[in-house]
């Protein structure tokens, strides 16, 4: 739809219907006005002598229309809105917007300054900070991982202390700024199909001590050495710098049940939203760093206490 307005055609189609516009109420105002606010005969006649007369419109009438007629002439000279024209106030709603951001950070850019020259430790301490940080991760973070950050299924829970990319503050602030996408590939072919599958995830099962079919143990240990640990590691205890997770804690992102297992094994995840999977976004550009440092020690803060 707004592809149809980048041509030049359509500009001018508005630009000039719009002025046409304007001049013909223009023109029914003035011929309005001709009579001289006297009443007019239309030389229709009924029933012998009844005349019909036409009245002229009151003054003040045609005054208002002339006022809203004049003002909105002044207003497409002025702001965006006749075609393409920008008018002659540099008036945008960007323009606005950004007027009115840089305002709100000219007001708290000492509060941020005081914070950004705190560790994360004295961060996290500090409940002015961290009032705010709650805010923002309210705003910009709980529809996803939760207004308790424990997350749902395909959404990390923030307070299980299990960082599939790392929980240091450096990691976390990479996290949030960054974004984050791992890629579990898909690997039921690999495992020869439903019953590799379900060895190898009796195998994970027994890793985090859940139950598990004691006779598949042999077959999953080597199902998994021979497929899993290139990502997630020997101990299987993960790698962060790719974010495939530690198999061993018993905390799941994908879900804990025996079926939610055997569906990433065999289907893979592909964190990346073209996907329709889910994929936890960058930040930067859409939170300044003041924010994404107060987030840091926020989110740090949740499992360090
Ligand atoms: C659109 C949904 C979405 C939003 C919004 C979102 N996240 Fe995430 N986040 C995710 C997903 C999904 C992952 C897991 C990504 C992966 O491992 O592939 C994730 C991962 C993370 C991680 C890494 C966890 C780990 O195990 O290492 C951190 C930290 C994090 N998010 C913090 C935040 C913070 C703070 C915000 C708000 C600024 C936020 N997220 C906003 C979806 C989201
Ligand atoms: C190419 C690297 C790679 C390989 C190979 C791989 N994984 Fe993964 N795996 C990942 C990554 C990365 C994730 C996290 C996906 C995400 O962020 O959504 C993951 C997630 C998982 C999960 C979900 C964990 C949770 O928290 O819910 C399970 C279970 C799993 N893998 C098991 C396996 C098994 C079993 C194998 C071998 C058959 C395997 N993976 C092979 C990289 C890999």
């Amino acid at each position: 739809m707004m592809s149809d307005f980048t041509s030049n055609f359509w500009n001018l189609y508005i630009a000039i219907a719009t002025v046409v516009a304007l001049v013909f109420t223009a023109w029914i105002l003035l011929a309005a006005g001709k009579d001289k606010g006297k009443a007019s005969d239309t030389t229709h006649v009924w029933d012998g002598d009844l005349t019909e007369l036409n009245h002229p419109l009151p003054n003040w009438w045609r005054w208002l229309f002339w006022v809203l007629l004049i003002f909105s002439a002044g207003y497409l000279i002025y702001y965006p809105g006749l075609g393409s024209f920008k008018g002659i106030g540099n008036w945008s709603s960007t323009g606005q917007f950004d007027k009115e951001m840089a305002a709100l950070e000219a007001q708290t850019r000492p509060m941020y300054e005081r914070f950004m020259a705190m560790g994360v430790e004295e961060l996290a301490a500090n409940r002015q900070a961290m009032g705010t940080a709650e805010r923002i991760f309210q705003n910009t973070c709980a529809r996803c991982h939760g207004s308790d950050a424990r997350g749902f299924i395909g959404f990390p829970n923030l307070r299980s202390g299990a960082w599939n990319w790392g929980g240091d503050p450096a990691d976390i602030e990479q996290s949030i700024a960054e974004g984050r996408t791992g890629i579990m590939l898909p690997m039921g072919d690999a495992l020869g199909g439903e019953p590799g599958i379900k060895a190898v995830v009796a195998y994970m099962r027994s890793l985090s001590g859940l139950d598990h079919e004691e006779g598949l143990m042999t077959q999953g240990e080597a199902l998994f050495e021979e497929n899993c640990v290139a990502c997630h590691g020997m101990d299987a205890k993960g790698m962060k710098d790719i974010g495939a997770p530690d198999l061993t804690d018993n905390v799941w992102v994908e879900g804990g049940t025996e079926r939610a297992m055997m569906k990433i094994v065999e289907f893979g995840h592909n964190s990346d939203l073209a996907d329709g999977d889910f994929a936890m976004p960058p930040h930067k550009g859409v939170l300044s760093k003041g924010q994404m440092y107060l987030l840091t020690a926020y989110v740090w803060g949740l499992t360090s206490k």
